[in-house]
């Protein structure tokens, strides 16, 4: 990550039925682009940040609905 690209902080609620006792909020220093999607930010921290996130998506083409999160 360069120094001058700006970067969003994603917040996520994340539980681990098996390691925690309550969920927690995790953040995370995602870099974006005007063009980004939410989806797009997700599978950054997925691909780069903590392998561990989860999440659901399918078509990326507002078809299938398998996408949908509770945001803000
Ligand atoms: S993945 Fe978002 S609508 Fe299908």
């Amino acid at each position: 990550m360069s120094e001058n690209q700006r970067t969003i902080e994603i917040e996520v609620l994340r539980y681990h039925p098996e390691k925690d006792q309550v969920p927690y909020q995790q953040v995370f220093q995602v870099p974006f682009t005007d063009d980004m999607s939410v989806l797009q930010g997700v599978q950054y921290i997925k691909d780069y940040l903590d392998g561990s996130l989860s999440f659901r998506w399918s078509c990326r083409m507002a078809i299938c609905g398998s996408c949908g999160m509770m945001i803000n």
